[in-house]
Order: structure tokens, then sequence, then C-alpha cells
């Protein structure tokens, strides 16, 4: 029987996603609605191919997006560019400049998806890393080491204890966030670390562990990188998340890919949840009894972090038991989000 004493709707300022991949061309006109209808605004990853690497290929892949939303849509696509070894200071100091740009994004080269051109030492990027200091840029981290000798489930720890730690101490004002953690030391690390330190949460991380991705066979959307870590690690951020602490903030990783790339040999790293985005999130909070600080994790502390304004207007969940579509359309092809097959317990409302 249901429990009478638990709230039925929910009503959150309208949130931001500050971690979100929209891909291009017919894949960004498939998905990127879903993060509009939920949505204010969201931080666009660069890692398509080739990567947005300059103010200009962003200015560009913003029009596109706000094309493939519509004319209507109030939605704000907030623009990352991808750091590389050739990231020139010059480009900082554009970005600096630039009115919708809003940080660079650090993948270590061949961490995860489209990382090919992503950063090969550290060391090249420490004068860009210096420019992003003294201009007050935002650096986003994918947290991995990328030797292949080193077990998948230790990387973001390795990471955390190594690189993170020299960037830290090199550029102590530099404003950081750690994306989409994944372990209870990078929870430790953030929740430690000075006010310009923050971290990212996905949906999947605070609902499934390591065991999900094998229970009764191998569920190929469950596989995302940072990989899906053992059960006192998903506690953990469950812990941050609910924590009040403003240094923790919505960012979903959704990550869109075929059917066919997911379901294969060799499946591809990505889950998409931006059909669900804000129910998967509220399942979670619900569940750990700290649903009261869902509002602020999804609609206060990023932009705060981020220096932007609360959006206007809110979105209400009510509690309602619904099974969404075990795909979508995506171009030619299909697309499974991580919801396939199971039912959800928050619905949103367009009201
Ligand atoms: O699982 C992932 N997929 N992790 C990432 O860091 C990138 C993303 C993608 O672009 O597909
Ligand atoms: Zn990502």
């Amino acid at each position: 029987m249901q429990d009478t004493t638990l709230p039925k709707t929910l009503t959150l300022g309208r949130p931001d996603d500050f971690h979100l991949h929209l891909r291009d061309n017919a894949a960004l006109s498939a998905v990127v609605g879903f993060t509009a209808r939920q949505f204010g605004r969201a931080l666009v990853m660069p890692n398509l191919k080739p990567p947005v690497t300059t103010v200009a290929m962003a200015a560009a892949y913003r029009e596109r997006i706000l094309l493939a939303c519509g004319a209507n849509a109030t939605f704000d696509p907030l623009m990352t560019l991808y750091l590389t070894d050739n990231t020139a200071a010059d480009e900082v100091a554009r970005v600096a400049e630039s009115e919708f740009i809003y940080a660079f994004k650090y993948y270590p080269a061949g961490a995860t998806t489209n990382s090919d051109s992503g950063v090969s030492a550290l060391k090249n990027v420490y004068a860009v890393l210096e420019a992003m200091q003294r201009h007050g840029v935002i650096l986003c981290v994918h947290g991995e080491v990328t030797d292949p000798s080193t077990d998948v489930f230790d990387r973001e720890a390795i990471f955390v204890d190594g690189a993170l730690q020299h960037i830290v101490r090199d550029f102590p004002a530099l404003k950081i966030v750690v994306e989409h953690i994944t372990t209870k030391e990078a929870a430790d690390f953030v929740t430690a670390a000075g006010p310009n330190i923050a971290a990212t949460i996905t949906p999947q991380h605070l609902l499934y562990n390591r065991t999900s991705i094998f229970t009764g066979g191998i569920r190929p959307h469950l596989y995302c990188l940072p990989i899906l870590k053992r059960e006192t690690h998903r506690q953990a951020l469950l812990k941050a998340a609910s924590s009040g602490s403003s240094k923790f903030f919505l960012g979903t990783d959704s990550a869109p890919h075929a059917k066919n790339a997911k379901e294969a040999c060799c499946g591809a790293a990505g889950c998409f949840t931006s059909h669900a985005a804000l129910e998967l999130y509220a399942e979670a909070f619900d569940a750990s009894n700290s649903i009261d600080k869902l509002d602020d994790f999804a609609s206060r502390f990023g932009a705060a972090f981020y220096g932007l304004p609360r959006n206007a207007g809110t979105v209400t969940l009510q509690r309602e038991t619904w099974t969404p579509p075990d795909d979508f359309a995506f171009g030619s092809e299909k697309i499974v989000p991580l919801t396939v097959g199971r039912s959800l317990g928050w619905r949103m409302t367009d009201l």
C-alpha cells in the first residue's frame, strides 16, 4: 500500500544539466528536445568528431543546437571547448570574452569516447591552465588515468590522487569541476578541497553499482565511463549529493549512442538518460530520504558555481508509476535508454 504521508508532487526551480552530450546532425535533432523539455540550460560537451576546439567552432555548434531546438525553445546551450595538447593560451582569452562558452573540457587522451585528441601529458597544458586560472575560466575534468594496465575500476581514484592533486596544488585559484564522479575518493577529495573545486554526479552512478552491469547477463545500457563502482561508492555519492554541500550538482552525462553501437561485440560507453533525467534523480534522492535536497542539487548549486542566475520558472514531478519507451528514434537508427525494461516512480508533468 502506498504511504500516504509521502509527497505526491514535487516542484523544483527549472534545473540545469551541467554535463551533457548532444552530438550533431540527425543525432542532435533526435535528442535535444528531451533536455530542452526539462532543463533551462545545459553545459554541452565538445567531444564531437572533429572536437570543438575553438570559439568559432563552438559558436557554429551552438547555432546548430538552437536550430535543432526549434523556434520557440527557451533552452540555452552553454558551450565548452575541448582542451588539446595544442590549445593556444590566446584561445583562453577569447573564451573569457565569449558570452556563451563556460569551460574547457580536459579529456586525458584515450580515456573515453572521442578522446583521441585529448591531453597526452599534463605538462603539455600547463601554460593554458595558468591562463585559465588568470582569466577565471573553468576547467571541467574527466578524471581517469589512461594507462591500459591500470584496472578500470581504479582509474578515477588514481587520477584523483595524482594528476588532480597536482593541478590543484599548482593552480590553487583555478575553478575545477570534477565531472561525473564515481568514487568515495573523488567525493572526499572534492569535499575537502577549497570552494573553487566542485563535482557533477550522474543519475546512473546514484542508482546503480557495478554488480548491476552483470545482473542476469551483461547489460550494455549500464556501461559508461567512468564505469559504475562498488556499492560503497554509490553510497558515498548519494551522501555527497544529498549533503546540502553546494560543491555537488547535477550533470547527467547523458551520452547517446545508437543501439547497434551499444549492443555490439565491443559496445560503446555512455548511458542515455535525458528522456527521464529528473525522474531518475528524484528516484535516487527519494530512496535515500532526501528528496528535499533535490532542488538545490538540480537547480541552484551548479548555476551558482558557474556564476549564473537561477532559471525562471519551475518544473513539477508527480509520484506515478510509468514505463518509458524501450527505444527512441535516433536518425536512421534507434537509441535505447538506461531505463529499458523498468518502470519509474516519478514523472514530470508538462504543466
Ligand atoms: O561513457 C561515456 N560516454 N563517458 C564519457 O566520458 C563520454 C561519453 C560519450 O561521449 O559517449
Ligand atoms: Zn561526458
